[in-house]
């Protein structure tokens, strides 16, 4: 049986502008979600400006986009043939992308050289989310900076999108722009805004944006700052604030091993 309540996985994406956190938090909640015995993880690194690996500690030897190109070498040698074969062909290259250890798997779309092939390697994640979710109980994606993956429905199956800002009003922006566009291009059952690196001061001058559910404030904190200096795995850091508001708002969207004791 799959942690959501309907019995289907949970897929979380991280959305917001450059800067604001999505990494630091998409880290947190794997973190958190592996505490859970059992729970199988897929983590996917959907920002070509990378991160995630950094943080889980994982070292990333093939790409998705790095499938797409096997792919075409063997559609150009003429090895591939009709379109099923080529299905396939992507469903058994992408094992070699999907990098497991215990219940935790991790794939990233990597970096297209050229311009123009970003698109299409995005088509192609939506489908691979959409194929494999399935096999997993939480899907964890630390999507692009800006509203272009949300636009372009590769975050269409999603079940809770989780938008990231910080106090600024660029940030609230960008978060504002990518729930407008979510509501037609998300099939999520639950969307919210969370506030990363709150400073004490600027508690009283920031304007949440009153059509987003608000889910809640992680703090600023040292420890992950330091963590991301030294490129520390997140896994191997002792509990700290940011930490322990991540498991907050998970639990309080139903989410976890605290939601889990709740009942
Ligand atoms: N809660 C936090 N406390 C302290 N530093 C943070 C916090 N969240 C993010 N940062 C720092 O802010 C920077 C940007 O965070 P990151 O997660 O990489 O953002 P994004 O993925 O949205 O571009 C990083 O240096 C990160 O360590
Ligand atoms: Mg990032």
């Amino acid at each position: 049986m799959k942690k959501g309540t309907d019995g289907n996985p949970v897929i979380l994406a991280l959305c917001g502008k450059g800067g604001v956190g999505k990494t630091t938090v998409a880290a947190a909640i794997v973190r958190e979600l592996m505490r859970e015995q059992d729970a199988k993880i897929l983590a996917i690194d959907a920002d070509p400006a990378v991160g995630l690996a950094t943080a889980l500690s994982i070292s990333v030897e093939k790409t998705v986009d790095d499938v797409r190109n096997d792919v075409i070498d063997l559609v150009k040698k003429g090895k591939a043939g009709e379109k099923e074969r080529v299905l396939g062909l992507i469903d058994y290259e992408m094992l070699g992308a999907l990098r497991e250890q215990n219940n935790f798997a991790f794939l990233a779309i990597g970096r297209p050289e050229t311009e123009g092939c970003y698109c299409q390697v995005n088509d192609l994640l939506r489908d691979i989310i959409a194929q494999i979710a399935g096999n997993f109980d939480y899907v964890v994606i630390d999507a692009e900076a800006g509203v272009e993956q949300v636009n372009r429905r590769v975050l269409e199956t999603v079940t809770h999108l989780i938008l990231i800002s910080d106090c600024s009003a660029k940030g609230l922006n960008v978060a504002r722009t990518i729930h407008a566009v979510a509501q037609e291009a998300v099939k999520f059952k639950k969307a919210g805004l969370v506030i990363n690196k709150m400073r004490d001061y600027d508690r009283e001058d920031f304007i949440l944006p009153e059509e987003i559910t608000f889910l809640g404030i992680v703090p600023e904190c040292d420890d992950i700052r330091r963590a991301d200096m030294r490129a520390e795995n997140f896994f191997d850091l002792p509990d700290n604030p940011c930490f322990c508001a991540v498991r907050e708002i998970l639990a309080s969207i139903g989410i976890g091993k605290k939601s889990e004791v709740r009942g």
